[in-house]
């Protein structure tokens, strides 16, 4: 079977640096499906369309390839806020499953980093970690890389933000943000990125 790493947890958990690195150690593609999320809200409200609408935001879920998403738009703060809203629909989340299907199936494997990486979208794979770390935690990595970005925000309104779309993914009724009953739990509040790859890799190669 294909090695495919599913690597789940909510905003900021540190489960995206993981995916890449364990993608750059192992030599396979890694897949961030929260960018797609991104873009499907962003190009809703581009569109002067209604994000809280099934039918606008699933529509132009259908319409997403792969060549939309390099756009530095979908990696703002807004843009999480957007991809939270048309996630909780399920035409959004159906539209975009072959896409994660097509990439997750090749023969080389891939690492594939979400919400519902091993719920949903993979289930079968062998290896699955849920990241996790306290929201203050998240919401000052959150903040320093927003700031890097050029993003002037206080670091409570981004607490404020992780705690809402936590609380969105968590209570959606189509795939809600949980980890699969066989995945890894990784803890990353007390540790450094490196300490969290280093743990990642242990649990893979377990
Ligand atoms: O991971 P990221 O912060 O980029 O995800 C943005 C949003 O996209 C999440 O808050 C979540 O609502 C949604 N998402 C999802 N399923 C995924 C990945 C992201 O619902 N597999």
């Amino acid at each position: 079977p294909p090695f495919i790493i599913t690597v789940d947890g909510p905003a900021a958990s540190g489960k995206g640096t993981i995916a890449n690195r364990l993608g750059a150690l192992y030599g396979v593609p890694v897949l961030d499906s929260g960018l797609l999320y991104r873009a499907v809200g962003v190009l809703t409200r581009r569109a002067g369309k209604d994000l809280d609408s099934e039918q606008d935001a699933g529509g132009v879920a259908m319409t997403l390839t792969a060549a939309m998403l390099d756009d530095p738009e979908f990696r703002t703060r807004g843009a999480g806020e957007c991809a939270s809203r048309v996630a909780v629909h399920s035409a959004v989340r159906l539209a975009l499953r072959e896409l994660q299907l097509a990439f997750a199936r090749t023969p080389q494997g891939a690492v594939l980093d979400g919400r519902d990486m091993g719920t949903v979208i993979c289930p079968e794979a062998p290896a699955k970690l849920y990241v996790t770390a306290t929201p203050e935690v998240r919401a000052e990595r959150r903040w320093k890389q927003l700031k890097g970005q050029g993003e002037e925000v206080s670091l409570a309104d981004v607490l404020e933000d992780i705690r809402r779309r936590d609380e969105r993914d968590g209570s959606r009724a189509d795939s809600p943000m949980v980890a699969a009953a066989d995945a890894v739990l990784l803890d990353t509040t007390e540790m450094t990125i490196e300490q969290a790859t280093d743990a990642a890799r242990r649990t893979v190669e377990a």
